[in-house]
């Protein structure tokens, strides 16, 4: 499987992407019903989180059988999303179909399997009082021994549908990830800083052109199979310069070796310029995170600005790390301060005690959002500030 030429050997930009490769066929149908939602809260003056969860496909064929597949379960995703919307934000939930999502998580088909929550309806007797009120055929009761779980979470869930406050889209493939991403950041800029976008989801760094996807099902016969991919234009750059250039851009870097961390999130907020950067290290990530950002953020047009008032020069970046730890005592940890070439990364730890989520475990995802909400607070009342003093 070979790209035509002039394909391969270059490197995409993301006006190239959106120029050659199809939108989803349902796009101005995701599109009107998120313009909807956004135009809703914007009026209410509500802050909105689009949340991307889960991992993007690359379909080997056009028919597809098979295809690669990233990393993520949703998990990071759906947590946080809850979080967000017990802090009161409108969230659009951005995932991977069949990934994790908000609340059902709590009960997937393998590990906690829904069904073994509820009791025998042939071996269960009504009350008098229940079955005076309703025919038993129409209760289907949980177990004892998970109400005390279930019932805060099924509130929750109600809650929610009542409010009208979580919109859900969904992706599968890489493709369709993009499309939508870019859809969704140009639809929410009416909330100019209300806006936030966490991007949680895992993305593939390769893909292949749609005119090199072969359209039936590959044969094995031919012996082994040799796969050319296209590196995927990062969509960050652009989506911080264009599609969002008020929003609050929290992005994730997923790494294996701990000691990549730090300076892998540095270096992206120097080629994106966004907020923040949270890293996890994959074996590491549901216990801590690092967030890395820097200590005085400026947007593009306030770096320019600068740079014309002063003598011409921008002032170098100084980035922060902060370690957020679940369940450990505060510590300093161990953290070079040349995380960068160019940068200076100086670190603290936030120690987060156990106790507390839903079903008595806690999760890091709490105090991620939370820490995020009152970032994404000063990055709001900043503007006031600077719309007030101009
Ligand atoms: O779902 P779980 O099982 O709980 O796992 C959660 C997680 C480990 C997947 C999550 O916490 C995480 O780290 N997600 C980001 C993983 C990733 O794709 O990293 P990356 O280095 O490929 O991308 C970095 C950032 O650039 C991402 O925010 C991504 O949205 C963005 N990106 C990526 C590719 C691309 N073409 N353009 C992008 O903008």
């Amino acid at each position: 499987m070979s790209s035509s030429p002039g394909e391969s050997s270059t490197k995409w930009s993301s006006d190239r992407f959106f120029q050659t490769q199809a939108p989803p066929p349902n796009l101005d149908q995701i599109s009107k019903s998120t313009s909807e939602f956004i135009q809703r809260h914007v009026a209410e003056g509500r802050k909105v989180v689009l949340v991307t969860s889960g991992g993007t496909t690359v379909p080997l064929e056009k028919n597809v059988v098979r295809f690669l597949d990233n990393f993520s379960a949703g998990t990071r995703g759906s947590a946080s999303a809850e979080y967000f919307l017990s802090a009161g934000y409108a969230v659009i939930f951005m995932s991977r179909q069949h990934s994790l999502a908000p609340y059902t998580r709590h009960y997937s088909h393998t590990t906690n399997p829904f069904f073994d929550l509820l009791a025998d309806p042939v071996s269960h007797l009504p009350s008098q009082e229940e079955a005076g009120a309703q025919d038993e055929g129409d209760v289907i009761r949980v177990l004892p021994q998970h109400v005390d779980h279930l019932r805060p979470v099924l509130q929750a869930y109600l809650n929610t549908r009542q409010s009208g406050l979580l919109h859900t889209v969904s992706f599968v493939t890489v493709n369709e990830y993009l499309w939508l991403l870019r859809a969704l950041s140009k639809l929410m800029q009416p909330l100019g800083r209300k806006g936030m976008y966490y991007l949680a989801a895992a993305v593939s760094d390769f893909f292949i052109p749609s005119t090199s996807v072969p359209e039936h099902k590959i044969q094995s016969g031919k012996g082994s199979l040799v796969i050319e991919m296209d590196q995927v234009p990062k969509v960050l750059k652009p989506m911080v310069e264009k599609w969002a250039p008020e929003g609050f851009v929290v992005s994730f870097k997923l790494e294996t070796d701990p000691n990549l961390l730090i300076p892998k999130a540095v270096t992206a907020l120097e080629r994106y310029g966004h907020q923040l950067v949270i890293g996890n290290d994959l074996n590491r990530r549901k216990f801590e995170v690092v967030f890395v950002e820097r200590k005085n953020h400026r947007t593009k047009a306030e770096r320019e600005l600068e740079a014309s008032q002063g003598d011409g020069t921008i002032e170098a970046d100084e980035f922060t790390s902060t370690w957020m730890r679940l369940g450990a005592s505060p510590e300093q940890p161990s953290l070079s301060s040349s995380a960068s070439a160019t940068a200076t990364a100086t670190s603290t730890s936030t120690a987060v005690p156990n106790g507390g989520g839903k079903g008595g475990e806690r999760e890091l995802e709490e105090d991620i959002v939370r820490e995020l909400c009152r970032r994404h607070d000063a990055w709001i009342e900043k503007e006031g500030n600077s719309l007030a003093s101009s």
